[in-house]
């Protein structure tokens, strides 16, 4: 089961990066290889993993803007802007990806006051789309050109932000924890059970 979604360390990056060569077949390995580092180093990023039966299986990655980006409209506002987003093909589906971004939103508004946040998204991509216009509440802001290498069209997929959501950040396991909760609720449900047959 998915036990964690939290902060990536250094130590997560060459699992980051074998989901990341999956997610996205397409990229250039050797630009996207120094993403993750610069990004778990950089205080104006937020990488969040997600954990499932101990294997990082899926990770987002946030860039904090002040103006620099922003369009016209715009300029008073900072905003968050997601890098990247990937779910290894074994755990989609799972809610993995809703969580990710959830958890990203809530760091945007809690620790850096964000008003809103946006994305690029190939206008092929139509899992990703469903996610973030259904599921998240993302609308359509704009259009790019020539977005990827192959020339493809995105979206420019933007939300405003509306104060706490579910959140859905946890604490990591370790082993040790791990063995005490499954032990404490093994006792727990012992009790519960007791409690039912007693009645
Ligand atoms: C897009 C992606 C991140 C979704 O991850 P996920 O963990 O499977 O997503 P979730 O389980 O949270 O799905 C939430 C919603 O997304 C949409 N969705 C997810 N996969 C979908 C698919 N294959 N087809 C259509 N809609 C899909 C659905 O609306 C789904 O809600 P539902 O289950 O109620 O129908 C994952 O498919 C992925 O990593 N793709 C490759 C990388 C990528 O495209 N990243 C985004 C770049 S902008």
């Amino acid at each position: 089961m998915c036990s964690y979604i939290g902060t990536a360390t250094l130590a997560d990056i060459p699992e980051i990066k074998a989901c990341d060569l999956v997610c996205f077949p397409e990229e250039d390995p050797v630009t996207y290889s120094s993403l993750f580092k610069d990004s778990i180093l950089s205080p104006h990023r937020v990488v969040y993993v997600a954990e499932y039966d101990g294997r990082i299986a899926g990770y987002v990655v946030v860039k904090m803007l002040e103006d620099e980006l922003a369009g016209e409209e715009e300029k008073e506002c900072r905003q968050g802007y997601i890098l990247c987003l990937g779910v290894h093909p074994t755990y989609r589906n799972l809610g993995i990806a809703t969580k990710l971004m959830t958890a990203a939103e809530n760091a945007m508004v809690q620790e850096y006051h964000f008003e809103y946040v946006y994305l690029h998204v190939r206008v092929s991509n139509h899992a990703a789309i469903n996610l973030y216009a259904k599921i998240l509440g993302y609308q359509i802001h704009d259009t790019a050109a020539k977005f990827n290498i192959e020339g493809e069209e995105a979206y420019v997929m933007r939300k405003q932000l509306q104060g706490k959501q579910p959140h859905f950040l946890g604490h990591r396991f370790t082993h040790g924890d791990g063995f005490f909760w499954t032990k404490a609720s093994l006792v727990l449900g012992w009790l519960l059970e007791k409690l039912f047959i007693a009645r």
